[in-house]
């Protein structure tokens, strides 16, 4: 289940909300400018569907989001705990960064924490499949799956150029849970 756990900056151990209400959840990500949505999935998916039977079960969703949007494109991206490069990508994404483009992902399959640093807070989103998150570019943040990362997400972007993290090289995430 979806669930959002905000912090002060300053106090990893004293959560001002936890919620598993996904209006809630919307309401106070919306509040600072993150798109939150539950898409229902109009067909039964299973994780061994290829990228082009998952991009035509959300494909409604998705041209409605980039006409909204204005981004361009979407693919399909799959991490399980056998990947080769689990442990490092993990280790990349958990380094507080931002983007130069928002960052769209719709989970299909699995699970990951998007957690948001702004406004002197912390935003720990754990997005479940069915949840539509897009983090803002210039915020701060970092992703984490876990020691084992399961997840299928679509990623809705204009350009591939707008993933390249850049770090802020504050090591705050080390402060908070991790997944
Ligand atoms: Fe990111």
């Amino acid at each position: 289940m979806s669930r959002l756990t905000i912090y002060r900056d300053d106090s990893p151990d004293a959560p001002l909300l936890k919620t598993e209400d996904a209006a809630v959840i919307t309401n106070e990500l919306n509040a600072i400018g993150v798109r939150f949505e539950r898409w229902e999935s109009p067909v039964a998916l299973s994780p061994d569907d290829d990228a082009e039977t998952i991009l035509a079960a959300y494909r409604p969703y998705l041209d409605a989001l980039m006409g909204a949007s204005g981004a361009g494109s979407a693919d399909v991206i799959k991490l399980t705990p056998d990947h080769p490069q689990a442990a490092p990508l993990r280790e990349k994404f958990l380094q507080e960064h931002r983007h130069t483009e928002d960052e769209v992902r719709f989970f299909v399959h699995g699970s990951g924490n998007f957690v948001l640093h702004l406004n002197e807070r912390i935003y720990d989103a754990h997005c479940t499949a069915g949840d539509l998150i897009s983090v803002p570019a210039n915020v701060k943040h970092w992703f984490d799956a876990g020691e084992r990362p399961f997840f299928t997400a679509l990623r809705v972007f204009t350009d591939t150029s707008g993933w390249v993290p850049h770090f802020t090289g504050d090591d705050i995430s080390t402060r908070f849970p991790a997944a």
